[in-house]
């Protein structure tokens, strides 16, 4: 009962999530006058991209990238991410920064996972779309890069009806990153199942990108074989019904 208890309570305290949120200073130690972003901002010009270069410090939760021209554009200014929902605060100034965003939903607390068409040097950057539903297709681009949030697992087809090669994603992060440079995903459905005899790729632990010549040496990419449960939980699993 006890342990039945326990298990409740930290269930509870799982699916506590947090708003990802930024704070700009123009003091150092989070000093001065402040100004709080809750939302993507894809053209903070003229205000915002000046009073930028006065910041000093600057604190944050979640997953903030900012960019060095308008619409996600180019390159990064900054690229910070606190995961787990801890407020992190750093001293530092920035160069011009024209746009700025979270990854994903304001809420990571949400199964969701979002697509990004990428630009010339990054590619975080772009078209961002974010998904919910049980399943997603017609994106309009090749993701170069995906966001999964809420310990959320999903499988990526090669072809845009759910057909073909597939991957299993899988995190049990409230925000984590996949680069997509050597998988193609054209269609996504929510949750991961054997019946799709998905390559299984641990977003959590890869630190190479999916699918290149060394993502294999890691223990963490199974086959379907031992498809795993790898942190003791449950992949979310959820049937596609055509
Ligand atoms: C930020 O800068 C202040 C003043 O220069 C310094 O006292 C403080 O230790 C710095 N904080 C961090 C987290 O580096
Ligand atoms: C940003 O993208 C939107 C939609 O694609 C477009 O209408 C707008 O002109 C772009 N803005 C800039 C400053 O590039
Ligand atoms: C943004 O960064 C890219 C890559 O470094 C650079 O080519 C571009 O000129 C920069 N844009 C602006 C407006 O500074
Ligand atoms: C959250 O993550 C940071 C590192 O990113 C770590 O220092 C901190 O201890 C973590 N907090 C919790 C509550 O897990
Ligand atoms: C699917 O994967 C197999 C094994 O990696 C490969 O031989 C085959 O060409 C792939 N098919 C497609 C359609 O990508
Ligand atoms: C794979 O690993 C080898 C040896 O560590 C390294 O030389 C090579 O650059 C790596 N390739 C990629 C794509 O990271």
């Amino acid at each position: 009962m006890l342990l039945r208890l326990f298990s409740f309570a930290t269930s509870i305290f799982l699916a506590l999530g947090f708003v990802q949120e930024i704070t700009f200073y123009t003091e150092p130690n989070a000093g001065g006058d402040g100004f709080l972003f809750r939302s993507k901002q894809p053209d903070l010009s003229p205000h915002y991209s000046s009073q930028l270069r006065m910041v000093r410090s600057y604190c944050y939760t979640g997953w903030w990238i900012g960019f060095n021209e308008t619409n996600y554009s180019n390159q990064n200014t900054l690229n910070q991410d606190s995961a787990n929902g801890t407020v992190v605060c750093r001293n530092a100034t920035f160069p011009l920064t024209m746009s700025l965003r979270y990854q994903g939903p304001l809420d990571t607390t949400t199964p969701s996972v979002s697509i990004y068409s990428g630009t010339i040097s990054n590619y975080a950057g772009g078209i961002e779309r974010t998904f919910t539903a049980l399943a997603a297709t017609n994106f309009g681009f090749v993701p170069k890069y995906m966001v999964l949030t809420g310990r959320s697992s999903w499988t990526g087809f090669f072809n845009d009806d759910f057909t073909g090669n597939s991957t299993c994603f899988s995190t049990s992060e409230l925000v984590a990153q996949v680069y997509l440079t050597e998988i193609t995903v054209r269609s996504l459905v929510k949750g991961c199942d054997a019946k799709y005899e998905s390559e299984y790729y641990d977003v959590d632990k890869i630190l190479v990108a999916a699918g290149s010549e060394n993502a294999t040496r890691y223990p963490t990419r199974y086959s379907q074989h031992h498809y795993p449960h790898p942190h003791g939980f449950p992949l979310r699993t959820t049937r596609y019904e055509n």
